[in-house]
């Protein structure tokens, strides 16, 4: 199936869209008409803006988050919770602690409790029924890596992969990098929601901006759908939507 693409002039407006999308949705969703959403939700540099977005509309009342469920894609390994550049520490900093989320529905894998009793695959099952039992995700929310990965499903993550306990590739921990003092820093492992998650996700919706982003995004639209570039899996999903802007969109063919 091909993937949809929309192209905005630049990151703000790009992020824009994304944000109005979510706020349909969830407001499509809200207490009074079939009462609970799911959403699933990304890190990183890309989607600063959408929440930033969701955060003002929340505040101007066009939106309220009551009855919504989240789950994110993914977790650092190695990082207590309350570390500054936990992808926990981020959703609080940059969406759970201005709107109206119920904090006992977000949900993050629970990467930080691993120890001899609590092992990866154990805390990678707990996530998969936490999402089942919540009814599965209506939408989620995605970023790419320069190498294609989603979540942190690197090249060679295969196409039906489940939660886990995964290794970063040099590329991630480089371009992570920027987010600490120095590469050595960087967690070299994760819990992600695998490919098969996402992919049972019933709407993705990818944002992607800035020409670093071009090449895998060309990869992951007109490319074979393959493990090297993890996001031409979603070629196989019938709901993705990539919002994209001018530069991440030049090299789509
Ligand atoms: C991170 C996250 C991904 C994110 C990607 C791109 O490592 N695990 O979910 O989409 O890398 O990040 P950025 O938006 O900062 O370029």
């Amino acid at each position: 199936m091909a993937i949809l693409y929309t192209v905005l002039e630049d990151h703000e407006s790009a992020s824009r869209h994304v944000a109005g999308l979510l706020v349909e949705t969830i407001n499509r969703h809200s207490p009074d008409t079939s009462g609970l959403c799911t959403l699933g939700l990304a890190t990183g540099s890309t989607p600063l803006s959408v929440y930033e977005n969701l955060c003002r509309r929340y505040q101007s009342g066009e939106v309220s988050f009551q009855g919504i469920t989240t789950f994110n894609l993914d977790e650092y390994v190695g990082l207590p919770p309350e570390h500054p550049q936990s992808y926990l520490a981020y959703m609080r900093t940059n969406l759970f602690d201005h709107v109206d989320l119920d904090r006992s529905k977000t949900h993050l894998p629970a990467a930080h409790q691993i120890d001899d009793s609590h092992s990866a695959e154990a805390i990678s099952r707990r996530y998969e029924s936490e999402i089942e039992n919540a009814g599965g995700i209506d939408w989620q929310l995605l970023g790419i890596g320069v190498n294609g990965h989603i979540g942190f499903n690197e090249p060679g993550a295969t196409i039906d992969s489940p939660t886990r306990l995964v290794d970063l590739a040099a590329s991630t921990i480089e371009a992570n990098s920027r987010f600490f003092e120095s590469t050595d820093q960087v967690p070299k492992q994760a819990i992600t929601m695998g490919i098969g998650t996402i992919l049972k996700a019933r709407k993705i919706v990818l944002l992607a901006t800035g020409a670093a982003k071009a090449e895998a995004v060309a990869a992951a639209i007109n490319g074979p759908v393959t493990s090297d570039n993890p996001a031409s899996f979603l070629q196989t999903h019938s709901d993705v939507l990539f919002v994209l802007d001018r530069e991440a969109a030049s090299a789509i063919a």
